[in-house]
């Protein structure tokens, strides 16, 4: 008798820790996003926006239809993009160990970067044409795309927005999206350029999640900006938005 009332004791013991400390709102490091995760998933943003700043800085040769051979492969492109991503990390991509989690899944982006660009050689090479419908915003969502597909279920990058603002329907918000930026992102009093991330569920698996803000700029506003409904350039109706109004989100998932 003796024996069982000690190990009861000791249960309940264990019981009340237990108690107290999901009543404390401590949260088990199962709910919470790692650091880790959060250094990869601000990596990743950073190589895809240092990308995409290579195609917006390359967009009058791009739309030149005086000139062939653009010279802009997919090595010469993340040639320029690893000097950006290092201004805005500090850190060199290269010298991220490739064994590891993050130093793999950033090699797969830069190679997902690299088949984009070359698979549009012929497009962007073309000569006698003027605009060709490579835009950094398209760009961008093809590569998350090649991301996605080599990640096969581990990762995956999105260039998401409001859903009024939204023009491709493959970028549309789903649910946490959806709330992050209605309750998070457009909060009036959310820090401006601050991200937002959660562990959470999503298609039916755990997954930290971090949603990033972006902007728009005086470099957007030619397509998305004022007057609202005017066909743009590419053949959408501008949203009419302004300087600095919340135009995306762009979001990183790393399955659990
Ligand atoms: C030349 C016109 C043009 C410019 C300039 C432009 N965009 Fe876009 N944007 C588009 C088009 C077209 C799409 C749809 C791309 C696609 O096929 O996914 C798009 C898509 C997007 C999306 C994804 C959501 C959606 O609606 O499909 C975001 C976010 C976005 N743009 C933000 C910006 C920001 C921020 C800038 C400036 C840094 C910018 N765009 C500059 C034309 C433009």
């Amino acid at each position: 008798m003796g024996g069982l009332s000690a190990l009861l004791t000791r249960r309940s013991t264990a019981m009340a820790v237990l108690l107290v400390f999901f009543l404390s709102g401590a949260s088990p490091a199962a709910d919470t996003p790692s650091e880790e995760e959060t250094a990869i998933a601000m990596s990743l943003a950073a190589m895809l926006r240092a990308a995409r700043t290579v195609v917006s800085l390359n967009q009058d040769r791009i739309n030149d239809p005086a000139i062939g051979d653009k010279g802009l492969d997919g090595k010469t492109l993340l040639a320029a993009a690893v000097p950006l991503y290092q201004e805005a990390t500090g850190v060199d991509p290269l010298s991220i160990d490739p064994q590891s989690r993050h130093g793999r899944l950033l090699r797969a982006q830069m190679d997902a970067i690299a088949e984009v660009v070359d698979e549009h050689q012929p497009t962007l090479n073309q000569q006698g044409v003027g605009f060709k419908g490579f835009i950094p915003s398209t760009f961008g969502r093809l590569v998350n795309e090649a991301f996605g597909k080599r990640m096969g279920g581990e990762a995956e990058m999105k260039v998401t927005a409001p859903q009024e603002l939204i023009r491709n329907r493959k970028a549309r918000p789903d649910a946490w999206e959806s709330e992050v930026i209605r309750t998070k992102l457009r909060a009036p009093d959310w820090p401006r350029g601050q991200f937002y991330s959660a562990v959470t569920t999503t298609k039916g698996r755990p997954a930290f999640r971090l949603a990033a803000p972006e902007y728009y700029g005086e470099s957007c506003l030619s397509c998305h900006g004022e007057p609202k409904g005017e066909i743009d350039l590419t053949g959408y109706p501008k949203e009419g938005a302004k300087e600095g109004d919340l135009g995306g989100v762009l979001t990183v998932t790393l399955y659990r």
